[in-house]
Parts: structure tokens; sequence; C-alpha cells
């Protein structure tokens, strides 16, 4: 860490790395054709405590009450997770199958199982990065629910705050000299603009044609010039626990990409997610505002 960096709190972001697989866990107790991504390992990989609290919510009634209760603290969130995660799988499936990428790169991966779930992703390596407790928890649990961590996966710890990605994944066996395909699923938020440049330097190296799919919280919510309907959810989240720091502006996500070679190829609002994944199951949810995907490519 140099001097000018600050010390920042990481534990409360760590304990959210559980929340999106715990909600596609119990989304797993809608019928098929109902559900919009179907994973078998999120109540599996889960600590004991929420795989209880998993059965518990599974119960349609109290899953429906769970889903309400969500959607009273930040109207879209069900639908924004379910949607993200399936968008997200497909484009990683797809750019592994067709040869376009040799290894994923997880970075924040918390207790996401697409590394494990989806067939067509144990053919490349993968690194999935997170907090040294969720590492370790994580670990656990895919030890617990596979009998082992497949060869293909190495569980990499870090604190995106004070280390280099880099240098951390160097010593993991990560060479960086192949097409990666780099996922960054609701992080960005919890990091402060220097650690997101940091990561973008990491990322300004890749390859080209690597590719990277990412989430991030509209800056004009995190300063709190615009809270789209969202203000419980925005005086708990960023007032009260201090937890989302950093926000893009959609209109400028273009040059910050181009700065570090990088161009997105989708740009899309979670409505246009929805749309995709939501309709077709004929369940109906809000969308959440705050919150944009980037699909983009290395020049
Ligand atoms: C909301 S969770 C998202 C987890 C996963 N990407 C998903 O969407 O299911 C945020 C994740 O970012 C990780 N994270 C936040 N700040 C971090 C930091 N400073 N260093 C490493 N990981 C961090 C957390 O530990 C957590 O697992």
């Amino acid at each position: 860490m140099t001097q000018t960096q600050e010390k920042f709190d990481t534990k409360p972001a760590a304990q959210t790395g559980v929340v999106p697989t715990f909600m596609v866990a119990v989304e797993q107790s809608f019928s098929s054709e109902q559900r919009v991504i179907h994973d078998d390992l999120a109540l599996k990989i889960m600590p004991s405590l929420y795989q209880w609290l998993i059965k518990l919510f599974q119960k349609p009634a109290l899953r429906d009450w769970l889903i309400n209760i969500s959607e009273k603290q930040a109207a879209g969130i069900w639908s924004a997770m379910m949607c993200r995660k399936r968008y997200i799988d497909d484009k990683v499936v797809v750019a592994v199958s067709d040869g376009q990428v040799a290894s994923i790169v997880n970075l924040g991966a918390g207790f996401d199982t697409r590394l494990y779930r989806l067939p067509a992703l144990s053919a490349v390596p993968v690194w999935e990065v997170d907090q040294p407790g969720n590492i370790k928890s994580k670990g656990k649990g895919v030890k617990k629910a596979l009998e082992a961590i497949p060869a293909h996966v190495t569980l990499v710890p870090i604190n995106f705050m004070e280390q280099d990605v880099s240098d951390v994944l160097r010593t993991q066996g990560y060479a960086g000299d192949n097409k990666t395909f780099f996922i960054w699923e609701a992080v960005s938020q919890y990091l402060t603009e220097a650690a997101v440049r940091r990561t973008f330097e990491f990322l300004s190296k890749a390859p080209a044609g690597s590719q990277l799919t990412f989430t991030y919280v509209r800056k004009d919510f995190i300063e709190g010039k615009n809270l789209y309907g969202l203000e419980k959810f925005y005086t708990e989240v960023i007032i009260k626990n201090k937890q989302w720091l950093f926000g893009f502006d959609p209109e400028e996500v273009d040059n910050f990409l181009s700065e570090y070679g990088w161009r997105f190829m989708e740009h899309l609002g979670y409505d246009e997610l929805a749309e995709r994944y939501m309709k077709p199951t004929g369940r109906e949810l809000p969308s959440m505002m705050i919150e944009r995907m980037v699909y983009a490519t290395k020049m």
C-alpha cells in the first residue's frame, strides 16, 4: 500500500459476496420455465446457515414474501440479479465455446457458481479473485459440493483497494498472455476511483480480443443527485453503511474504456436485460435503473 492510500474497511463489501448467489438459490424454487437462471450449485456451495435459510425461503409463500421485501427495499433488485447473471453466463459461454478466449478471470467473484456450473467453461483455466475471507469460505463450499476444487480453477485472495491485480494474479500462475474473458460483476461500486483505475491499468495490458463484462452503478445515484425513487436504499447503502463509493456516468463509459484500450460492444440498461430474460418467463418485476451492464472488447 502506498502512503497516500487511505485505509478502507472492506469487510462490509465482503459480506455482500453471498447475496446474489443466495437469491439465485431461492430462484430455483420457481418452475423451470419461470426461472431466469438454472443453478443447482448455488445452494450446495453456501455456508450451512445460508443453506438453512435458502431451504426455508424456497417455500413459495416465503419466497414471494422475500421477493416483495427485497423489492420494497430496492425496486428492481430481483430482476437485476437474475438477468445480469444470465447475461454474463451467455456471453462467457459463447466466448469460450467459439474459442474467442483461452482463460477466464472473475474479479470479485463472491459465491458465483458459473465457473463450476457451466460445462463449457471447464475447457479453459479460470481464476476467481475475491477478499481472503470469501475465498476461504467459497473454497470450503466448493469442496463440500464437488469434493475438490476443479483442476482448472485457481482461487485467489486479494484486496483491490491495496493490492495490484497483475502482481497477485502472476503469483497464482496467470501470465496474462492469452486472450481472457474478464468478469467484474457488481464490484466497481465498492471501490474507490483509484482502485477502479488500478483495475483498468491491469485490464489495459490484456491481449487484443480479450473480453470484459462489468456492471456499474450510476454516478448521479452515488452522488445523491438522482435517487431514481430509491431513497431508502440510498440512505442505507450510501449514507449509513458507506458501502458504495464509485459510479460511472453512462455518457462517460465509452471514453473511460478507450483510455484503457477497450471499446464497448454492448452497453445496456437492466430494462433491456429484463426484456431479454425476464419477459419470456411471464413474471413481471420492476427493473433497476441505477445499475447498468457493459460488454467490451480489448482493441
Ligand atoms: C455484491 S458482491 C458480487 C459478487 C459476485 N460478483 C456476484 O455478482 O455474485 C461484491 C463482491 O466484490 C468483492 N469486493 C468488494 N470490494 C473488494 C475488494 N476491495 N477486494 C476484493 N474484493 C472485493 C466482495 O468481497 C464481494 O464478493
